[in-house]
């Protein structure tokens, strides 16, 4: 049975991966902050049989990341598969961004794959196999209005994404990201019906994604179906980052 470790596994992306490698019969060790929902997902998902942990984490803390190592190690014995999927969103240009929230930032949706890389890919290195998915965004292949901090944090991400490919291939390690638009999780519902319009509007699809949608991603990224995808930034987003933004032609 294959081991799957994911990150911001309570809620929206993350959780709908839980689900679904639950369903494809992985075992899941589900990492969040939030420890009350973790500790009860974590108890719903065994009483369905499902073979799944929680370990509360802090994922910008060293000290948190190498007590996950641990924990990971004693309870499961290792780990095949890393969902790099935690992630915060914080709007503004530039010179009104604070300092707190660009660390923010880039502390959740950057620092935390260094972190997780760094316990967990010399293991992955030993047994010359892993596969690593980032959950980066399409705000990391194009520029938003109103976006700086999170279109720098995720375009760290998709590049972050071809440096870990190139120098992990040798070892058999994949590592690939998903790249979602606005998607129906409560990070991006918690903007205004309005707002929410706009985007469905926006989309070529006329929809924003799902959460399960995202999920069947990863989970195709993180298993032999994508045996030779390595280094992907594969968006998940109805098309929407491939409009030129050029009013309509006549
Ligand atoms: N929702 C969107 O529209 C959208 C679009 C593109 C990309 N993304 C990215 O997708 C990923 C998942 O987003 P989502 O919408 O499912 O978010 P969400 O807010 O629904 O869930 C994020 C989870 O991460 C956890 N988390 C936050 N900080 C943490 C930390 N320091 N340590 C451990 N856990 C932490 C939260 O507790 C939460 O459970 C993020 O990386 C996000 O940037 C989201």
């Amino acid at each position: 049975m294959k081991r799957v470790l994911i990150t911001g596994a309570c809620s929206g992306m993350g959780l709908s991966a839980t689900k679904l490698f639950l369903k494809k019969k992985w075992s899941v060790l589900m990492v969040d902050i939030n420890e009350s929902q973790g500790n009860q997902l974590q108890k719903e998902f065994a009483c369905d049989g499902g073979q799944v942990w929680f370990k509360k984490c802090n994922l910008t803390s060293d000290a948190d990341v190498a007590a996950l190592y641990q924990y990971a190690k004693k309870e499961l014995g290792g780990i095949d598969s890393v969902v790099n999927n935690a992630g915060v969103f914080v709007p503004g240009t530039l010179h009104e961004t604070s300092i707190e929230d660009w660390d923010k930032i880039f502390n959740v949706d950057v620092k935390s794959i260094l972190l997780t890389s760094k316990y967990f890919i010399p293991d992955m290195i030993a047994q010359k196999q892993g596969t690593i998915v980032n959950t980066a965004s399409v705000s990391g292949l194009q520029g938003d209005y109103n976006m700086a901090a999170y279109n720098a944090a995720k375009g760290a991400v998709v590049n972050l994404c071809r440096s870990m490919a190139l120098d992990y291939g040798q070892y058999n390690i994949r590592v690939n990201n998903v790249c979602p638009s606005a998607c129906a999780t409560p990070m991006f519902l918690a903007n205004p019906q309005e707002k929410i319009n706009q985007f469905n509007e926006a989309n070529p699809l006329k929809r924003i994604c799902t959460p399960e949608e995202v999920a069947q991603a990863i989970y195709f990224l993180a298993s032999d179906h994508s045996a030779s995808c390595n280094g992907v930034n594969l968006p998940v987003s109805g098309g929407i980052e491939i409009y030129s933004g050029q009013p309509i032609q006549i």
